[in-house]
């Protein structure tokens, strides 16, 4: 039996059975086969989830980078381990051997010491999909510095927001992103950004798209000739196991996102493992994860968990609908992938295209699909399955979350059978279970619930960048002693599990999370805005979009409406994003509340469902005569 590696079905349940009897061995044998330490714990787990504080590995010493690169160098030194596929079909895809990429994240590496960086600094990275990204978060890991991601599509204000913080002394940026046919100023968005932010002292800027942008004398640096002047030799500090890697944010329901802080050890461990079983890695495939780095799903599975398996991971800077929309299919048969991760969203934009695009290329690499950040419906799953894997290739529906690191509940391909719309059974080490929501844990099959976690698992973000008290209200206070997910599921009767949504006011669009509260904090920002309330509503393509119920302070016809509209989701894009636009926007005299002040979310989210039929009881709110005057305006919207 081999821990690391499950092969088939019988093999699954005993790993399971053991990672869930005996945990600390459990993972201690596949620590001590499969990484290389500095130096052994003294204890594998350690953990009380009533403070909580989760310690993995305590007492061991290593650098992540020395797994996903220095190790690999004897034996798969010419092996490529990125792939960059650029967004232009035309110019040639690189490929980073992992002898270059050592060399390539040394020079980095010694950059941001020359640079003044230091263990235990925070650097933002708000950097395209290029290959910078994955270097230079592999630097900042060589030096123990801590790097906090920003998705490089992420407007001004909330990219201020995450530096500051963090109080990140440093940015690494470009000059500019391509993006299909168009291009993104994006050193424009950070200077922006940077009028907030004092904490900055410097700013490392890589060239992509060869824009005229402006330096700041003293702030801003070109990345290139300081990495031509840098040694291609370095050695790896020596980090203890719960020191922090990184910070990823992640929107919360309500407030400031969330700084997730994972460490370094059972990070690595975990993201290693799984990457390895989700996906059935052998040591000649090309493997291709579309997600952009920007994400945890970059992070753990295009970055750290395949190189820990000396993997070749591809890297695409463009997006699925240029030159059209066969890209993907075009990619796929040019690097000929073996394994393709992707997120239910781009499949049903996909789907929509017709299969005239898919069949004009060569799909036979597939042997592995896989999908991630929201339910995939049942026709994507088909049209998925049938149209991409010719049936020949199992689809894993993975479920897990920023906060988890890791993969959490997803069939292992040719391990565990597949059902449509099923995530199916949890991974070994994850104690999944399902609660009421008086909190009682409802035991056996055929049950709904509220889906927490019993027992830690070595990725577990271990708590929120300088919050840890929020860390504990959000994931261990809803119910004892366990962590909560904010998602709902249901456990069929076999015992496979079947994610249905969040439970909370956190909305997944197109695959991305987001909170309403900043989106309304936001709308509220237009002078013309009294309040808002934000709920989400079902999109055949992006899963959930976003529709907006609108106070004006001026509800007379003296303003054009559409261009109000227009100029809310301006607001929008300027302090949160465009992924944050609202798809409706209606306009009312009153919002729902109760008698404390709180709206009623659940009343607005039926009628932006068009579900009006069982409202339930509305006479206990404060202004129960504003519901049927919102219903009556949302018909202009059916
Ligand atoms: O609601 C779940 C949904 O995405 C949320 C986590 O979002 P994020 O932290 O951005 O991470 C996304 C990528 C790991 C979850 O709480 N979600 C993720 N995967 C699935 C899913 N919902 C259903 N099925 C999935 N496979």
């Amino acid at each position: 039996m081999s821990n690391y590696h499950i092969k088939h079905l019988e093999e699954y349940f005993q790993v399971y059975r053991k990672s869930v009897r005996e945990p600390e061995n459990f993972w201690e044998e596949i620590a001590e086969e499969h990484f290389i330490w500095r130096k052994k714990w003294d204890k594998v787990l350690s953990w009380d989830f009533t403070k909580p504080e989760v310690k993995w590995f305590e007492g061991a010493q290593l650098n992540i980078t020395e797994n996903c690169i220095d190790r690999h160098l004897a034996t798969r030194g010419d092996k490529t381990a990125i792939l960059f596929e650029p967004n232009n079909p035309d110019e040639p895809a690189e490929h980073i051997t992992y002898k270059q990429l050592y060399e390539r994240v040394n020079k980095f590496a010694n950059v941001l010491k020359a640079q003044g960086i230091k263990k235990g600094d925070r650097v933002c990275i708000y950097v395209p999909m290029i290959p910078e990204l994955a270097v230079s978060m592999l630097a900042c890991a060589r030096i123990g510095a801590i790097h906090s991601v920003v998705f490089a599509g992420f407007s001004a204000k909330a990219l201020s927001t995450r530096i500051n913080d963090a109080e990140c002394k440093m940015v690494i940026t470009s000059d500019g992103s391509y993006r299909g046919a168009k291009t993104i100023d994006l050193k424009g968005i950070v200077d922006d950004a940077l009028e907030n932010c004092s904490c900055v002292e410097t700013v490392l800027v890589a060239k992509r798209i060869n824009s005229d942008i402006t330096m700041k004398e003293g702030r801003d640096k070109w990345l290139q000739p300081l990495l031509d002047k840098a040694s291609p030799k370095g050695k790896a500090e020596v980090m203890n196991a719960e020191d922090p890697l990184f910070i990823l944010y992640t929107s919360g329901s309500t407030g400031m996102p969330k700084g997730m802080v994972h460490t370094t050890a059972g990070y690595m461990v975990y993201t290693a493992f799984s990457f390895k079983n989700a996906f059935q890695y052998r040591e000649k495939d090309v493997y291709w994860c579309t997600a952009d780095i920007g994400w945890i799903t970059g992070h753990s599975y295009i970055v750290y968990g395949p190189l820990a398996n000396g993997a070749t991971t591809v890297m695409f800077e463009g997006v699925p609908s240029y030159p059209d929309f066969g890209r993907f299919w075009q990619i796929v048969e040019k690097h000929k992938v073996n394994q393709f991760y992707t997120a239910p969203t781009a499949i049903r934009a996909l789907a929509k295209q017709g299969v005239e695009l898919v069949e004009k290329h060569d799909l036979s690499s597939l042997k592995v699909l896989g999908s991630v950040g929201e339910p995939i419906n049942e026709e994507a799953w088909h049209w998925y399955n049938d149209n991409i894997g010719k049936r020949n290739a199992p689809i894993i529906d993975s479920w897990w979350q920023t906060e988890t690191g890791g993969i959490m509940i997803s069939p292992i391909p040719y391990v565990t059978p597949t059902k449509p719309t099923y995530a199916t059974l949890p991974f070994p080490g994850i104690q999944p279970c399902l609660r009421d929501e008086e909190g009682k844990e409802l035991k056996g099959n055929q049950v709904s619930g509220r889906l927490c976690i019993k027992f830690p698992w070595p990725s577990m973000a271990r708590t929120i960048w300088g919050n840890h008290q929020r860390y504990k209200e959000t994931y261990f206070s809803a119910f004892d002693e366990m962590y909560f997910t904010g998602d709902g599921a249901l456990r069929d009767e076999v015992g496979y599990y079947r994610i249905t949504g969040r439970v909370d006011d956190v909305i997944i669009v197109s695959g991305h999370n987001l909170g309403t509260a900043p989106i309304e904090d936001a709308v509220n920002e237009h002078p013309a805005v009294v309040e808002s309330a934000i709920v989400g509503f079902p999109h055949d393509v992006k899963g959930n979009a976003l529709y907006g119920y609108v106070i004006l302070k001026d509800t007379g016809e003296s303003r054009n409406h559409d261009n109000l509209r227009k100029e809310i989701n301006q607001v929008i894009t300027e302090h949160v994003g465009p992924i944050a636009k609202l798809d409706k926007i209606q306009f009312t005299e009153g919002l729902p509340k109760t008698r404390s002040g709180k709206i009623m979310r659940r009343i607005l989210r039926k009628i932006a469902h068009n579900d009006t039929s069982n409202l339930g009881d509305t006479s206990t709110l404060l202004n129960p005569e504003v519901v049927e005057s919102i219903i009556e305006g949302a018909k202009d919207y059916k």
